[in-house]
C-alpha cells in the first residue's frame, strides 16, 4: 500500500492534529497547575486553568467525534482498531523485530497488533483522565463521589491524574519515535499531508 491520502483521509488527519495540539496544551498547563513555579513565560494560575479547561473540552469532543466517525464516517475505520486475521501469528515476530532479534517486520494489517493495542489503550486512558479530571473539577458533585471514593480521597485523584499524564507522555514518545525513525513516510503523510511512493510499513 502506498502512502496516499486514501490511506489517511483528511478527517482522520485533522482530528489527529487537533488531538496533538490539545494534548500538548493539557500537558503543559497540567505541569504548571501541578507545579506553579514551573517557569511558563510568567503565566498565571488562572490562565493555565482556563487553557486546561478549554483544551479538555476540545480533546473530549474531538474524541467523541473520532469514535463516531470510525463507526459511521464515509471512510470509517473502526475495523483498523479491532483484531484482524492478517495480524494472526504476527505478534511474536513483531516483538522480536522490536527487540532486535529479527531484521524485518512481519506483514500485518494497516495497524499491527501493538499499534491497535496502544490506540485502544489511549481511548480508555483518555476517558479515565477525563473521569479523574471532572472529579477534581466538580469535586462536590455526588456524581463523582464514587470516583473520589475509589481513589481514596481527592488528593489521590490529583496524584492519579498527574501520573496518568506521565503514562501519556511516555507512550506518546514511543509512538513519535517509531513514526519518525521507522516510518517517516507515514509521518509526512499524517502530519504534513505529503504523499509518497513505496510499500507502507507498519509500526
Ligand atoms: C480529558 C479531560 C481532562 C480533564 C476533565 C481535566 C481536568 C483537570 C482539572 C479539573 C484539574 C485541576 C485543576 C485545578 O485544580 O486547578 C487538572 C489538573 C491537571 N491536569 Fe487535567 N484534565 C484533563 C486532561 C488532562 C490531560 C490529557 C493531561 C496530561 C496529558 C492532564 C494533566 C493535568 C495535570 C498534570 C494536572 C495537575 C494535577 C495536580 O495538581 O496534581 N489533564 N485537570
Ligand atoms: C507529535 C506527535 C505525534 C505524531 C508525529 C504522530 C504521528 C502519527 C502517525 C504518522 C500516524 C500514522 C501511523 C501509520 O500510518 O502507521 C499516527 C496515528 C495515530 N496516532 Fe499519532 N502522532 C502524534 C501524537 C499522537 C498522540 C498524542 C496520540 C494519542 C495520545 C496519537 C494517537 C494516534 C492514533 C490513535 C493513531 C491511529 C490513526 C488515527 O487516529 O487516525 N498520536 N500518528
Amino acid at each position: 500500500m502506498a502512502y496516499t491520502k486514501e490511506h489517511h483521509p483528511v478527517p482522520a488527519r485533522l482530528m489527529h492534529s487537533i488531538h496533538i495540539l490539545a494534548m500538548i496544551a493539557l500537558a503543559v498547563t497540567g505541569f504548571f497547575i501541578y507545579k506553579p513555579n514551573f517557569p511558563l513565560f510568567g503565566m498565571s494560575m488562572a490562565t493555565a486553568r482556563t487553557i486546561h479547561f478549554w483544551a479538555m473540552f476540545i480533546v473530549l469532543l474531538n474524541l467523541v467525534v473520532r469514535v463516531y466517525w470510525a463507526f459511521f464516517g464515509t471512510n470509517g475505520d473502526i475495523k483498523e482498531f479491532l483484531p484482524q486475521k492478517e495480524n494472526k501469528g504476527t505478534l511474536f515476530p513483531l516483538l522480536s523485530y522490536y527487540t532486535f532479534t529479527r531484521k524485518t517486520l512481519p506483514m500485518t494489517a494497516k495497524y499491527n497488533t501493538l499499534q491497535k493495542s496502544t490506540y485502544s489503550f489511549w481511548l480508555f486512558l483518555l476517558i479515565f483522565q477525563g473521569l479523574t479530571g471532572f472529579a477534581m473539577y466538580w469535586k462536590t458533585n455526588p456524581l463523582f463521589a464514587p470516583v473520589i471514593g475509589a481513589a481514596g480521597g481527592l488528593l489521590n485523584v490529583y496524584v492519579i491524574h498527574y501520573l496518568t499524564m506521565w503514562v501519556f507522555i511516555v507512550t506518546t514518545m514511543v509512538h513519535v519515535y517509531l513514526v519518525l525513525f521507522e516510518d517517516f513516510k507515514a509521518f509526512k503523510l499524517m502530519i504534513l499531508g505529503m504523499e509518497s511512493e513505496g510499500a507502507h510499513h507498519h509500526h
